[in-house]
């Protein structure tokens, strides 16, 4: 059993805590947090179902008055695990990193951290072999994990020469106020950072992209022209888009009009939180513009990460050889693609 931690226990912590948890061939030794916030709150309240760990002991004062349960430090949870997941405020990695180092540990940075932390950028799907052993992994950003699952799936069954992406992006996470509240867009000078980490990790496809903010939560929203090396038609891309266990492809007319609907689906579906670890992919978006195609993507900014997160663990600590075994046994553990007709 591959012993796991998960450090920052925020937005992204708490979800790969409950992945993590889910994995039949894992154990989530604990998470680790660095003082009594809203999510750690919850946890006590839930009955605390993860052991905790504290990052910055001259902070247990606070935990004793709330009578939250602390297991130990962050430094002794790094020396019970094989592998750390990092999901610790944007460049607080780099610095967990000594940490890890010193024990000789594996880790999995997430994309708020520089490329610089990681050997390797990683994605389960386009290049999970890259992965396989590596010490320090830093996994792709929300966006830039949906957008690499689709273009990955083209490429594969038909070759993709380039892609031209537009991302409406989501401003702020549900609950968040420290980007005060807007009702403006914004534009980004380009290209987008998604679309040159797309060529870091697939060199071969040339791309570039804009990217607007948008003040809205619940999900991105992404426009991805793609050049094929031969013509795809609407319906082969809409057939290579069905097959894969991580994207969901949606129709307008079913009553997925936007991220709103995406969002209301997952909680009746009950997913907790109102998760979603896939992409949504509008059937009625795909589009053929001379030999391009051209497709929009929802991307639950929250969730979609941890799929790929938990490849990198096999891949790190090589529990799988290759792409297809690792990612289908973390499919099967999160229950993706149950949504496929077979
Ligand atoms: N929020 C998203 O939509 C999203 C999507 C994909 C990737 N990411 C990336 O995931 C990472 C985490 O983002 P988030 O949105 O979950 O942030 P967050 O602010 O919700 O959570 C970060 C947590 O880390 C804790 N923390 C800070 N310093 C720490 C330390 N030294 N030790 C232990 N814990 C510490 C904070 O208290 C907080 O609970 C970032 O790299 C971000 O870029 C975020």
């Amino acid at each position: 059993m591959v012993k796991v931690g998960v450090v920052g226990y925020g937005v992204i912590g708490q979800r790969l805590a409950d992945g993590v948890a889910l994995q039949k061939d894992m154990e989530l030794v604990g998470v680790a947090d660095v003082s009594p916030t809203l999510a750690i709150r919850a946890l006590k309240e839930k009955g605390m179902p993860y052991n905790f760990y504290l990052g910055m002991p001259e902070n247990l004062h606070m935990f004793e008055e709330l009578g939250i349960p602390v297991s130990g430090t962050l430094e002794e949870l790094v020396q019970k695990t094989d592998i750390i997941l990092d999901a610790t405020s944007a460049g607080v990695g780099a610095k967990n990193k000594e940490l890890y180092a010193k024990y000789n540990r594996k880790a999995i940075f997430q994309g708020g951290e520089k490329n610089s932390v990681a050997d390797v950028f990683f994605h389960g799907y386009a290049n999970y072999e890259k992965g396989l052993g590596k010490q320090f992994l830093k996994l792709t950003s929300c966006n830039t994990t949906g957008l690499i699952r689709s273009v990955d799936c083209l490429d594969r069954e038909f070759g993709i020469e380039k892609v031209a992406i537009t991302i409406i992006r989501r401003v702020a996470d549900p609950g968040d106020y420290h980007r005060g509240l807007t009702n403006a867009l914004q534009i980004d000078k380009a290209p987008s950072h998604q679309a040159v980490d797309l060529m870091t990790i697939m060199p071969h496809i040339n791309a570039t992209g804009i990217l607007v903010h948008t003040p809205v939560t619940h999900g991105h929203i992404i426009t991805v022209v793609a050049t094929p090396k031969k013509k795809i038609s609407k319906e082969e891309a809409i057939e290579c888009f069905k097959k894969h266990p991580r994207i969901r492809v949606v129709r307008i007319a079913d009553g997925f009009l936007g991220n709103a609907s995406l969002f209301r689906y997952a909680r009746d579906l009950g997913n907790p939180r109102g998760d979603m670890y896939e992409i949504a992919l509008w059937e009625e978006s795909v589009v053929n513009s001379g030999d391009d195609i051209m497709y929009a993507i929802n991307i639950p900014q929250e969730a979609v990460t941890i799929p790929e997160t938990i490849d990198g663990i096999r891949a790190a600590l090589m529990m799988q050889p290759d792409r297809i075994s690792a990612t289908s046994e973390t499919n099967k553990y999160l229950g993706m693609g149950k949504w496929i007709q077979k």
